[in-house]
């Protein structure tokens, strides 16, 4: 089965969205730098409607959906189109809903116990949240030993200089953040900065 990091780039870009006339508008810019997996986090009433719009009409992207937290966020992203979906956390409740979606799913976890706990389940594929505050590269590194089949993308507190520290360790595809949406241009609406924040973002990732 195809996974998150099959259709992610190194670095996945986390939306929190307050106003749906802007998602197409951002999922293009984001996609202009070369972004092509976005995450727009459930976070907002205005997240079903952006992952809709995004998913029918920004050609290039691959829009999932963040911060699903449970059964019925799973299917409600599902039914509006998201691609993937990425939770901050897991229960079993929850990994049967992501399952039983049929899309590609990251399962968050900040601890050797909670990633024991997905391996146990046949899930290799997770969410190192919230990264910087559960012990960064160095935390993930100390895990790559005992857990070699485990994989993960951190988000949390990540930015443009902290992101290679990750993505330098083998057990880490991707990476995630908001660090290349700051709200002042949001706010503003300027796209084209957007797009030149997203393009650096993308050169992290290498080739
Ligand atoms: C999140 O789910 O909020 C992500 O981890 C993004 O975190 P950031 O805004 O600190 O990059």
């Amino acid at each position: 089965m195809e996974t998150v990091f099959d259709l992610a780039p190194a670095v996945v870009p986390v939306v929190v969205l307050d106003h749906v006339e802007d998602a197409v508008p951002l999922a293009r810019a984001l996609v202009d730098g070369g972004l092509t997996a976005i995450e727009i986090t459930l976070r907002t009433p205005a997240a079903l409607e952006a992952i809709q719009s995004v998913a029918l009409g920004v050609p290039g992207a691959v829009v999932g959906a963040g911060t699903v937290l449970t059964p019925d966020h799973v299917a409600a992203a599902a039914a509006a189109g998201a691609r993937f979906l990425v939770s901050p956390g897991w229960t079993d409740r929850l990994l049967d809903a992501m399952r039983g979606s049929g899309l590609p799913f990251l399962p968050g976890v900040s601890t050797a116990t909670e990633a024991l706990g997905l391996l146990e389940r046949g899930v290799t594929d997770m969410k190192f949240f919230p990264a910087e505050a559960a012990g960064g590269p160095a935390y993930l590194r100390s895990l790559a030993s005992p857990l070699p089949r485990a994989r993960f993308c951190p988000t949390g507190g990540i930015d443009a200089d902290r992101a290679p520290g990750y993505l330098r360790l083998p057990n880490v595809p991707c990476v995630g953040g908001s660090w290349m949406l700051p709200q002042d241009l949001l706010r503003a609406r300027r796209w084209d900065e957007v797009t030149a924040l997203a393009a650096k973002a993308a050169a992290l990732g290498g080739s």
